[in-house]
């Protein structure tokens, strides 16, 4: 023990030594300094991938004696065993935290966005915080991996109940889950994954909201049904099992063709627009294959949601599920998520907001507090994106294209991530052990993170300007901006409108700081703060200079929407797309990370995945790809009458806590139920009927 700590007091000195010898040349790069570390306060039960769910018939299936009295006795109906499946999705019970679980009671959820609409698979939002998840269900699921162990990591099945390679590894066959149905009683089969492919994720017009792309499973990739339970996939690569990961959340969540279809542009004389907007928020009953079905919606108030009849999963009791009868989703504001929750006015927040975390932990720690609140790993963090795209994409007006080729110029980015003081914006947000250094890259919080090979350029102000002078920028004009230099967009300051997404505090506290802090270096930047759907619309178009946004999974979790990493597709980068008709003008080194992307997609490998993250990480951070601004940890918020919530379960990894707490297996214990529900005893009517069934 004694050799031990003598052994670490040695390596500590070590360390500080090289410290400060580097810190005579502030400007040089050097790793991001350790994080505080920063204990999750739920510890995770890793369970065998296996223990979690299967597929089998049960002797006997059983519902919540109101639906039988109410809607099967009366023949509204068909008795609960013909509304399943052969053999339905079945959760294990070992893996339930408190088992099997009771029906009754509601979730209720607050959020801070607003429904565009039920068309997900044409790209509309229905508002986020979960809605657009407990609506869907998809090919595969991955939230619940995070209490996988990491060698047993792979997605767990769902629509697809099994699949298998052939021996070249070149083409899938995926077995869908026979006899399930849509909310509404009609089949689901192989033509609503087929309508999902070819008519949304194919076809160049329409585009899901999550983006995906026929990249997103490859280039090359195609899909054809075998029969009305059997899809075949072919992929150019071997066995690129990384791709079963773009087939659960958000990217591969088939809508309801026979629903959808007869208005899309292919078989109708609507335009795409006219396909997008068919089922408005007031359209009700919108048939969905997850849990609960929309049966009310009031604007600026209350989307509220029914259990689905016609479910698919149930316990190992033959119990259908989902236990909980609704969920309630507010329509407030994402700040207004935490103060609810911990109040006990709502029931669930991801509290990711830093702004709110001494409020939400002072209230939570409390005796009589009704929410629990839990810490998990430090998996949120904000980047400052850079629009790379100096051929067309998003139409730059002169002054536009003059910023795309500063971006594209490596002393400029340094300038700038040089130029940021992180521990201030990090102090800006929370004081305390939360925030951390972050250089970009991949989350410090992912298995796939490795120190050693991230470059960290620290702040240095003098250095920083010294950047901005080798890449041409001086203040020609003495008002203490630069400006282009003589002959490009007229000599004039350099000016960039920075992107930033309004619904959120800490997105608008970050965008703030990064204009303070660029005045300093003589940058001036303009901020363009819009609502999250019209933020998302200009993005997804190039119409900014630079972004300020909150990291998805492939930097949290990377296997998850891995292909976003970098510009390994037309639309796969979030700062680095092709125009309407055109390639990615790639830089030298944004080739060597597409190159690693692929590499890492088709490798099975884990020591050579974990060795080409660590490249990725290396080559992205040195040349600042993004500039990494603050990472910290979130908690989970949940009402302590909730059963099943598996300990620590992160807010986000694989996908947000909406998906990994598992909502369908979620319950009320009869001694806590609470009188919330909106529509008890209602199911959902038919579609586009208003409200439920009558
Ligand atoms: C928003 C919220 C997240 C999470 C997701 C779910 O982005 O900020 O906390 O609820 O929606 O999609
Ligand atoms: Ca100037």
């Amino acid at each position: 023990m004694r050799n031990l700590r003598n052994i670490g007091l040695a390596a500590g000195l070590a360390l500080s030594v090289s410290v400060s010898a580097l810190n005579a040349y502030a400007s040089e790069p050097t790793v991001p300094p350790a994080p505080t570390p920063f204990p999750a306060e739920g510890k995770i039960n890793y369970v065998a991938r296996d223990s979690i769910l299967e597929f089998k018939a049960l002797p006997e299936y059983h519902e919540p004696d109101w639906v039988t009295e109410k809607y099967v006795k009366t023949g509204k109906l068909p008795p609960v065993k013909d509304r399943l499946p052969k053999e339905p999705l079945v959760f294990k019970t070992g893996n339930m935290q408190d088992g099997i679980g009771v029906y009754g009671d509601t979730m209720r959820h607050v959020i801070g966005g607003r429904p565009e609409g039920w068309n997900y698979g044409a790209g509309q939002t229905q508002g986020w915080g979960g809605i657009d998840i407990g609506l869907s269900e998809c090919l595969t699921r991955t939230a619940p991996l995070f209490q996988v162990e990491a060698k047993d990591t792979e997605p767990l099945p769902n629509l697809a109940r099994s699949w298998d390679w052939s021996s070249d590894g070149h083409k899938l066959t995926m077995h869908l889950v026979e006899g399930a149905k849509w909310s509404d009683g009609v089949a689901f089969n192989a033509d609503d994954v087929m309508f999902y492919w070819d008519d949304e994720v194919v076809d160049p017009n329409v585009s899901p909201l999550n983006g995906a792309t026929q990249e997103t499973f490859g280039v090359g990739t195609t899909l054809k049904k075998i029969d009305d339970y059997t899809v075949e996939w072919t992929f150019k690569e071997a066995f690129p099992k990384q791709y079963l990961y773009a087939m659960a959340y958000g990217t591969f969540c088939p809508g309801p063709a026979h629903i959808l279809k007869p208005q899309h542009p292919k078989y109708s004389k609507n335009t795409y627009d006219q396909f997008k907007n068919a089922f408005p928020p007031e359209f009700m009953n919108m048939p969905v294959m997850g849990a609960w079905v929309p049966v009310e919606y009031r604007p600026d108030d209350i989307i509220v949601m029914r259990r689905n009849p016609y479910y698919w999963k149930v316990d190992e009791k033959g119990n259908q599920l989902p236990y909980l009868n609704e969920l309630q989703y507010k329509l407030s504001t994402w700040a207004d998520r935490d103060v609810q929750a911990v109040a006990g006015s709502a029931d669930f927040s991801n509290l990711e907001q830093p702004e709110n975390f001494v409020a939400s932990l002072k209230r939570a720690a409390e005796a009589n507090a009704p929410a629990r609140l839990a810490f998990g790993p430090r998996l949120i963090g904000y980047n400052l994106r850079m629009n790379f795209s100096a051929n067309g994409w998003g139409n730059p007006d002169e002054r536009g294209q003059a910023v795309r080729e500063l971006n594209r110029n490596e002393d400029f980015r340094k300038a700038v991530t040089m130029a940021l003081d992180r521990k201030a914006l990090g102090d800006s947000l929370v004081k305390g052990p939360f925030t951390a250094i972050y250089a970009g890259g991949l989350s410090s919080g992912t298995s796939f993170y490795d120190r050693d090979s991230t470059v960290y350029y620290p702040f240095d102000l003098e250095g920083a300007k010294a950047e901005l002078a080798k890449a041409g920028l001086k203040d020609t004009d003495g008002d203490g901006f630069v400006n282009f230099p003589a002959g490009t967009a007229g000599g004039k300051n350099v000016e960039i409108v920075m992107l930033v997404n309004n619904d959120y505090t800490t997105d608008k506290s970050l965008a703030e700081g990064v204009v303070a802090q660029m005045e300093k270096l003589g940058i001036r930047i303009v901020l363009n703060g819009l609502n999250g759907t019209q933020r998302d619309a200009s993005q997804y178009s190039g119409r900014f200079d630079w972004l300020v946004r909150r990291n998805d999974q492939e930097l949290t979790s990377v296997v998850q929407n891995t292909e976003q990493l970098a510009p390994v597709g037309p639309k796969t980068s979030w700062n680095h797309r092709a125009p309407e008709s055109g390639e990615v003008d790639l830089m030298p080194f944004e080739k060597d990370l597409v190159d690693i992307v692929n590499k890492f997609v088709s490798s099975e490998d884990n020591d050579q995945r974990a060795s080409l993250m660590r490249e990725f990480q290396k080559i992205s951070t040195e040349h600042v790809y993004n500039v990494g601004l603050t990472e910290y940890p979130g908690a989970l918020i949940i009402n302590k009458r909730f059963s099943n919530i598996p300990q620590g379960t992160p807010i986000f990894m694989f996908n947000w806590a909406e998906d990994s707490i598992i909502r369908e297996r979620v319950f009320v214990a009869a001694d806590k139920q609470a009188k919330y529900e909106l529509f008890p005893q209602e199911l959902p009517g038919k579609p586009g009927d208003k409200g439920p069934m009558d």
